[in-house]
């Protein structure tokens, strides 16, 4: 029996969001914003927190700084039942944090990725990763060491005896430097979203992206905004249409909510179509409430909106 149902490895970072500005910011000027609000921002942390509300047992190794937004980091970490104690705190960086200037229905952002960048392979200790039957990896171009010892960390993950997920995300660089052919074939289920899936591959279409993976990956999972997902094996592939929210709130984090939903019912050990389902299912709800972790106050909360919403059951 494993301490972990998930260990998430990835970044941790806190957003200021500032709302309702009197202008754009000019240089040597002060304006003022009529609201404003601090919240965990980053997307490992979406999904750990998302996946431990769905009942999983969550730890996270992400480093911070040992600062007071290090410490809003592991408050909030805490109070959504995410295990904090392998988080590592460094004395020489500080914690990240992403800027949003908000106008209207556009948002300008400036990010310090901060101590999350330094995170590579030798900070990982494997007698922490050896206690997860699971391993949820997040945001690979965002996190510079990070990115820089991929095929080492997935080759530990695997060597400690844990299956493993992947989630790319956007790279704000865009070069998209990614070793299908070496990274895939350690990944159990691969869940780009279609413009990931075909920036890393350099193709211009969903199904010569499908293609090009084939031979390396394992089980892929691709996310498809309003057309739902795309559930792709060696036997065959499945789409599955989304579960349609007329209403959305926000689409900030589905993609994590898909991930948290489909990883918590896979290490359970569910059919990967039903891993599916409660992806779509948990992307759904996520556009319900505002932000990434808004829906997921309590797994009840989350199973009264997948009836009362979309007529379906959480099943986990
Ligand atoms: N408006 C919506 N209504 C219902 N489900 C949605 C909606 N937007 C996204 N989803 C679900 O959430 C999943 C992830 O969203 P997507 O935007 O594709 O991911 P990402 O945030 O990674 O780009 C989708 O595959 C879909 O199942
Ligand atoms: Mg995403």
């Amino acid at each position: 029996m494993k301490k972990y149902d998930i260990l998430a490895i990835g970044e941790l970072n806190v957003d200021l969001l500032l709302n309702r500005i009197a202008g754009f910011p000019e240089i040597g000027k002060e304006i003022f914003a009529e609201d404003m609000t601090l919240t965990l921002g980053s997307s490992t942390a979406i999904f750990a927190a998302n996946a431990a509300t769905l009942g999983a047992r969550v730890s996270f190794i992400g480093m911070i700084g040992r600062d007071s937004f290090g410490d809003v980091v592991k408050s909030t970490l805490a109070l959504r039942h995410v295990d904090i104690s392998n988080l590592i705190e460094v004395g020489d960086a500080a914690t990240g944090l992403t800027a949003i200037l908000n106008y209207d229905n556009d948002r300008a952002n400036v990010t310090y990725p901060g101590a999350m960048s330094r995170m590579g392979v030798k900070d990982l200790r494997p007698e922490i990763i050896r206690e997860a039957k699971h391993v949820h990896v997040s945001s690979v171009f965002l996190q510079e060491n990070l990115h820089r010892d991929l095929y080492e960390i997935v080759r530990l993950v695997k060597d400690c005896g844990a299956t493993l997920s992947m989630d790319v995300q956007f790279d704000p660089a865009e070069t998209w430097d990614f070793d299908c052919a070496r990274i895939l074939p350690l990944v159990d289920v691969f869940m780009p979203n279609e413009q990931e899936l075909m920036a890393i591959t350099r193709k211009d279409s969903v199904e010569e992206a499908v293609a090009a993976i084939r031979p390396y990956a394992v089980v892929t999972v691709v996310k498809m905004g309003t057309r739902g997902s795309l559930l792709v094996t060696r036997d065959g592939q499945h789409v599955l249409p989304a579960m349609l929210n007329k209403q959305v709130v926000d689409a900030i984090g589905a993609g994590d909510s898909f991930d948290a939903g489909f990883v918590a019912a896979y290490v359970q050990g569910k059919p990967l179509k039903e891993c599916q389902r409660i992806g779509n299912l948990t992307g759904a709800v996520n556009t319900t409430a505002a932000g990434g972790t808004g829906a997921f106050t309590s797994k009840e909360a989350v199973a009264a909106a997948a009836e009362k919403c979309f007529g379906q059951k959480l099943t986990l």
